[in-house]
């Protein structure tokens, strides 16, 4: 297959603004991945194109970006399942939205990792400890099993509208993390995680919009989570 990338490129010790460059490859297979394409640009056609990535198995989730208009995983998305690839048209890549950018692909984080701390994102226990570890039941530990495969990658919440029109909303990403701690049996303090995100910014601003569901590269029902959190606050289980 011969295809054009768009990639939008920025730099801004020279540049006014971001603007588009194509690239096109040739004799690429359906099985190549969004992120072996990044590579092959970088390393045979321009080596200043600038992205994010280490793992390249969907793990480390370092190289978020929107690709034709989605947020996703570079290194998990093969050519041959991008909508229309052998449309001709060329294939738009572009960092994920609204954060600040760096250069290129690459994003400041720094908001999304202070929204995250925000929600205490580890075991707060305060009793004294056991001899051995905390143990913790199957069905206790089933409860959080979905919520413990996210990889920080950031596509969720940088997918919702309502970040979008307030800097200050905590995000999905953070109420995903505060519902993996605050509903751990091993937790003796839920509610250090559960009051951070029952603010003004904070859960309450959610309006079930669903863009992080279908950006989650993960596949993780983040509005099931959110929904579990809210219906904690306004129970009297705090
Ligand atoms: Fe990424 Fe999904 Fe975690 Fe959001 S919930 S940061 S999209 S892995
Ligand atoms: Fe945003 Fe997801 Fe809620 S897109 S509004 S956090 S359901
Ligand atoms: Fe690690 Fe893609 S490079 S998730």
């Amino acid at each position: 297959m011969k295809i054009t990338f768009r990639i939008q490129r920025y730099n801004p010790e020279v540049d006014k603004e971001p603007y588009f460059k194509d690239y096109t490859l040739d004799g690429l297979e359906g099985t190549y991945r969004v992120l072996d394409v990044l590579h092959d640009i970088k390393w045979k056609l321009d080596g200043t194109l600038t992205f994010r990535r280490s793992c390249a198995h969907g793990m480390c989730g370092s190289d978020g970006m929107r690709i034709n208009g989605k947020n996703t995983l570079a290194c998990s998305l093969l050519l041959q399942d991008i909508k229309n690839i052998d449309s001709g048209k060329p294939v738009v890549i572009e960092p994920l939205p609204y954060l600040p950018i760096v250069k290129d692909l690459v994003i400041e984080m720094k908001d999304f990792y202070a929204k995250y701390e925000l929600v205490k994102p580890y075991l707060i226990a305060k009793d004294a400890p056991p001899e051995h570890e905390r143990l913790q039941s199957h069905e206790d530990a089933e409860l959080l099993m979905e919520s413990t495969k996210c990889i920080m990658c950031a596509c969720c919440t940088t997918s919702c509208p309502s970040l979008w029109s307030n800097e200050n909303y905590l995000g999905p990403a953070a109420f995903l993390k505060s519902y993996r701690f605050t509903f751990d049996t091993r937790d003796t303090n839920p509610e250090e995680h559960l009051t951070a995100v029952d603010s003004a910014d904070g859960i309450w601003r959610c309006h079930t919009i669903f863009n992080c569901v279908e950006a989650c590269p993960k596949d993780i029902n983040i509005t099931w989570h959110i929904s579990q959190l809210k219906k904690r606050l306004v129970s009297d289980e705090l």
